[in-house]
């Protein structure tokens, strides 16, 4: 006898399942918007997993047991948990005062280059207590379990000395402790070379090389990303880095094509990252050349809200990209500098007023393809049996109101593993 199912979503009026593509891979090309809605249905959940998604017309009434919790969810949407696959969570201090610099006209690289920008937070964190760091990350984590976020990347990167580093990683993952949203964490020390090592980027990777990433196991901290851009890393470095990186068991992330088109992308995509993040500068040739070379694995993780942050003209051409048969993700890249916001609703907004993306594709591009980039796809980004139970009750009858309603937050309840968070 099947046990009864201990949560049960019922009369749902569409439920995004994000299932029916391909087992394999992330989804491309036209996959990415052709997922199964089903209108009128039902999610019912047995412990931590999904036990079973359909039509109210196909529930299985012989599971409904004396403590099957029922929730009647008539006239609302049911989704997967959002999964954040970039964020810089852990840092100390703000940059509310360069915030007022930009909006006077400086630019984000002359900051950095004048000790400002990232450097201005790695001072702040550096200063900072483990506790303060941790209650900052807590804090920020809720605010993003409100939005609807159920599993989120963590990067370390405002340390970039191995002692900082370490701790960051350490918060990150004790935060992950200490509250249901899951944390998936990746190393960042190759953020800027460290201010011990300026004008030395070699140097400063070498002694990551030497000093961090020997402590640390691929099973905690599964990544290793590096921004290659102007002022921070040349593609060569990067290569060399990330090659020995894959060597130690990790997999690769890169920041690329954020700011010029070096080529980053493509490098990381020849070691097979998992993925390649920011891409505005990436033109639809290069998309292709990266889709090939990712042989469909690598997926492409737009960023929206840092150009509108940035007052930057210039979005990643994420139409093309699909056209191009590369998968996308999208993510806030949440972060003291170029986007301090949790909103990834508005991420997704912005993905379709700015990057051509269609309200299916967006959607798909902040669950199961976020779930793939940081290869998270087996536990969660679809509801499909098995998988872990982290979905979302939103407060609309219709998905097509998701991107209709800028900087809302529709979301009403958010379930975590089975658990109901209220
Ligand atoms: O992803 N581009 C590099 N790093 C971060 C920004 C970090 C910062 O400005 O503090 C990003 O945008
Ligand atoms: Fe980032």
């Amino acid at each position: 006898m099947p046990q009864p199912y201990s949560l049960l979503f019922c009369h749902a009026a569409q439920v995004l399942t994000l299932a029916g593509g391909p087992p394999d891979k992330p989804l491309a090309g036209t996959d990415l918007a052709d997922w199964r809605i089903i209108e009128h249905g039902y999610v019912a959940c047995q412990g931590e997993a999904i036990a079973a998604v359909g039509p109210m017309s196909e529930l299985d009434a012989g599971r409904i047991g004396p403590d099957t919790r029922i929730v009647d969810v008539s006239g609302r949407v049911l989704m997967p948990g959002l999964v954040e696959c970039h964020t810089h969570l852990v840092f100390g201090g703000n940059r509310a005062d360069e915030f007022q610099r930009k909006l006077q006209g400086e630019s984000y690289l002359d900051i950095l280059a004048a000790g400002g920008g990232i450097l201005s937070t790695v001072r702040k964190t550096r200063a900072a207590s483990d506790e303060e760091l941790l209650q900052s990350a807590l804090h920020h984590l809720e605010g993003f379990r409100r939005y609807g976020v159920t599993t989120l990347e963590a990067k370390s990167g405002y340390g970039l000395d191995a002692a900082t580093e370490l701790r960051l990683l350490q918060v990150a993952q004790e935060a992950g402790r200490r509250q249901p949203v899951r944390v998936v964490s990746t190393f960042l020390g190759a953020h800027v070379p460290g201010p011990e090592y300026k004008g030395r980027p070699a140097d400063y990777l070498d002694m990551l090389l030497a000093e961090v990433l020997p402590e640390l196991n691929p099973t905690e901290v599964p990544f290793v990303d590096i921004f290659c851009e102007e002022g921070a890393f040349s593609v060569d470095d990067s290569r060399r880095y990330l090659q020995r990186a894959r060597e130690l068991g990790f997999g690769l992330k890169i920041h690329a094509e954020q700011l010029h088109e070096l080529g980053g992308c493509q490098m990381a995509a020849e070691l097979g990252a998992i993925s390649v993040d920011h891409c505005d500068y990436l033109s639809a040739e290069g998309a292709a050349q990266v889709a090939a070379a990712g042989q469909g694995r690598t997926v492409a993780v737009l960023l929206p809200l840092v150009p509108l942050y940035l007052r930057q003209e210039k979005y990643a051409p994420g139409r093309q990209f699909i056209e191009a048969g590369l998968p996308v993700a999208l993510s806030t890249d949440f972060n003291p500098g170029s986007c301090p916001s949790k909103n990834l609703w508005l991420a997704l907004q912005v993905a379709c007023l700015k990057m051509g993306l269609t309200p299916r594709e967006a959607l798909a591009a902040v669950t199961l393809n976020a779930a793939w980039a940081i290869g998270q796809q087996a536990n969660c980004g679809s509801l499909e049996p098995g998988k872990r139970a982290d979905l979302l009750v939103l407060s609309v009858p219709d998905y097509r109101e998701l991107p209709y309603w800028l900087g809302e937050n529709p979301v009403a309840q958010v379930v975590i593993g089975g658990q109901l968070e209220e």
